[in-house]
């Protein structure tokens, strides 16, 4: 078994970004600017978001957060988009989701110019992923498809399942596996709750990537010897052994899962990192496309 070691990966990228970056700085260039908005106080939230700025302070990015309060209503949250849509200075931003119930997410996404999207969740950006085109992947099935490439793992003619079909990851996860490109070719097949013998359909995969935020659901029957399996799950459990009361778990059953395995990703540690690694690549590419 190898684990796939996404902190290590995630820094390795970071590296090739920053390198880009001071490049940008000796020939007097502009330097990326990445915006994150955040609305409340979910724990969970408020650290990816703290984790993507500080990453951006790592590459040496420019990067803001926009905290606001549980109660901003819809429109006030719709000006910002627009204002910074117009603004040149950013070149790109993100809403951290979920958003609170009174806020339409939909919306929200709507109003994101889809050259400055660089979550790649406009389905401007959708629809050219679909399509093969150019535009922003969206950074947690990217990052996954990364983190195969640069570990040695080919994707072409393997069997795959997806468990979990959210907008996020799942769906667009299943799109990319299934195109034509160096990390697709695969046989996907997208289960989610309705499907039937799961266990049965899970246990023919080569890949198996498990997105559906129910900590230890894949258990070690459900996975051939010698499988890759990838984590998405970040589910915070009670944790009394911990000193903050909770740790993190995955979707696999790591402990029981592992042995099987080829790969398989840890989490914390895994994909995690890569998506963060993702959001940077695309924000460098955002600016990069906007301003030649
Ligand atoms: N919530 C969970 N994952 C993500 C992500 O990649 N981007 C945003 N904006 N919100 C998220």
């Amino acid at each position: 078994m190898k684990l796939l070691d996404g902190k290590a990966t995630a820094a390795a990228i970071r590296e090739e970004l920053k390198q880009a970056v001071d490049q940008r700085k000796k020939e007097g260039k502009k330097i990326p600017h990445l915006v994150a908005i955040l609305v409340g106080n979910d724990g969970g939230s408020l650290t990816y978001v703290n984790a993507k700025v500080k990453a951006c302070e790592e590459i040496g990015f420019e990067s803001t957060l926009i905290h606001y309060d549980e109660d901003i209503s819809e429109q006030e949250l719709l000006n910002k988009i627009l204002e910074l849509n117009e603004d040149d200075n950013i070149d790109g931003f993100i809403v951290q989701l979920p958003l609170p119930k009174h806020i339409d997410e939909l919306k929200i996404t709507l109003a994101i110019n889809p050259l400055k999207d660089v979550d790649g969740f406009h389905p401007e950006n959708l629809g050219k992923m679909m399509l093969n085109l150019p535009g922003f992947l969206p950074a947690t099935p990217a990052g996954i498809l990364e983190l195969m490439k640069r570990n040695g793992i080919e994707t072409e003619g393997k069997d795959c399942v997806v468990i979990g079909r959210s907008n996020i990851v799942g769906m667009p996860l299943s799109v990319m596996l299934s195109r034509n490109t160096p990390t697709g070719n695969c046989t996907v097949t997208l289960t989610h709750s309705r499907t039937k013998k799961l266990k049965e359909k899970v246990l023919n995969a080569d890949i198996v990537i498990a997105a559906i935020g129910k900590p230890g659901f894949v258990t070690a029957d459900m996975v051939k010897e010698g499988a890759i399996v990838i984590d998405v799950g970040t589910t915070r459990v009670p944790d009394s052994s911990k000193k903050r009361g909770w740790a993190l778990k995955g979707d696999v059953d790591f402990e029981n899962v592992a042995p099987k395995c080829a790969y398989i990703t840890p989490v914390p540690g895994g994909v995690g990192p890569m998506t963060i690694a993702s959001l940077m690549i695309n924000t460098l590419r955002s600016m990069e496309l906007r301003r030649k």
